[in-house]
């Protein structure tokens, strides 16, 4: 299905996880594509997987000198859909993780987002949309994630927020996965992170974590579904549901 042919995404975070998987479905129905990102192996290596056309920006969305520079290169009004999936986090007890290191996780999964849209207003023609990232922990705490879930909350404010003030011009939602098999997760020993996952997703009524494309296929929806605005669509296994108690 080429429905898409003639529009073009940026997508911010495009060269890993769902940002990739996120690109190749928008390429999948004939987009055009601009991926965003620091590291230009990893760029290179997604955009080898697309079309020949696919662009790449190299930059870090939390430098607002270098987002400029970045979309400076791109027309007014040129872009259809705008894809923030880029973010580092950080998990720490509340106790002991230092408020400098909350305030980084902020930077990145937050603030860099809510500039970043701001300075992509004038690239989106009239009829875009915009779609965020958040995370189950926005509304499903988990130990030694209180920042990371108070950045994801804020995300989905912003997204209402921005539905409101942006539309009828341009359409916002956001997704929120859950535990999703990506690269996020390799900072961990290859045995921990799969004992992470097998008891994560034998928690959850799915049974199993989740795929990066299960997610990109939700974001591809919000981002191209005319009549949804302001909402968070949960891809989560049933995460938000789960319980323990038995019996
Ligand atoms: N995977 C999960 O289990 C999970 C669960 C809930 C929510 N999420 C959320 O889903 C989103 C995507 O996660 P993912 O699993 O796809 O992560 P990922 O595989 O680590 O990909 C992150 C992408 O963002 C880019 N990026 C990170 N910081 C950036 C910056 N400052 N400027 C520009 N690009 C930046 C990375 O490239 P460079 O490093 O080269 O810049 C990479 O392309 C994140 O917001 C994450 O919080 C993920």
């Amino acid at each position: 299905m080429r429905d898409l042919v003639g529009g073009t995404a940026l997508i911010v975070g495009g060269s890993s996880g769902i940002g990739r998987a996120v690109a190749g479905l928008f390429a999948a129905r004939g987009a055009r594509l601009i991926l965003g990102a620091r590291d230009p192996a990893r760029l290179a290596a997604a955009a080898a997987g697309l079309c020949g056309s696919t662009r790449c920006l190299r930059f870090d969305m939390r430098n607002p000198a270098q987002t400029r520079a970045a979309l400076a290169g791109l027309p007014e009004a040129g872009l259809d859909w705008l894809v923030i999936t880029a973010a580092e986090v950080a998990h720490g007890p509340f106790a002991t993780m230092p408020v400098d290191a909350a305030r980084a996780l902020f930077d990145s999964k937050f603030w860099a987002a809510y500039a970043l849209c701001r300075d992509a207003l004038p690239h989106l023609r009239d009829g875009g949309a915009i779609v965020l990232v958040s995370g189950v922990l926005s509304r499903r705490p988990g130990v030694n994630c209180a920042a990371l879930g108070a950045a994801c909350a804020a995300i989905e404010g912003l997204t209402r927020g921005l539905a409101l003030e942006l539309g009828p011009r341009l359409r916002v939602n956001c997704v929120a996965p859950g535990m999703v098999r990506t690269p996020l997760h390799d900072h961990h020993p290859p045995e921990r992170r799969d004992a992470m996952f097998a008891a994560t997703g034998a928690s959850l009524p799915a049974g199993r974590v989740g795929r990066a494309g299960e997610v990109a296929q939700a974001v591809v929806m919000a981002a191209t579904n005319g009549y949804m605005t302001g909402q968070v669509l949960d891809v989560d296994g049933g995460h938000t549901i789960r319980q323990f108690a038995t019996g």
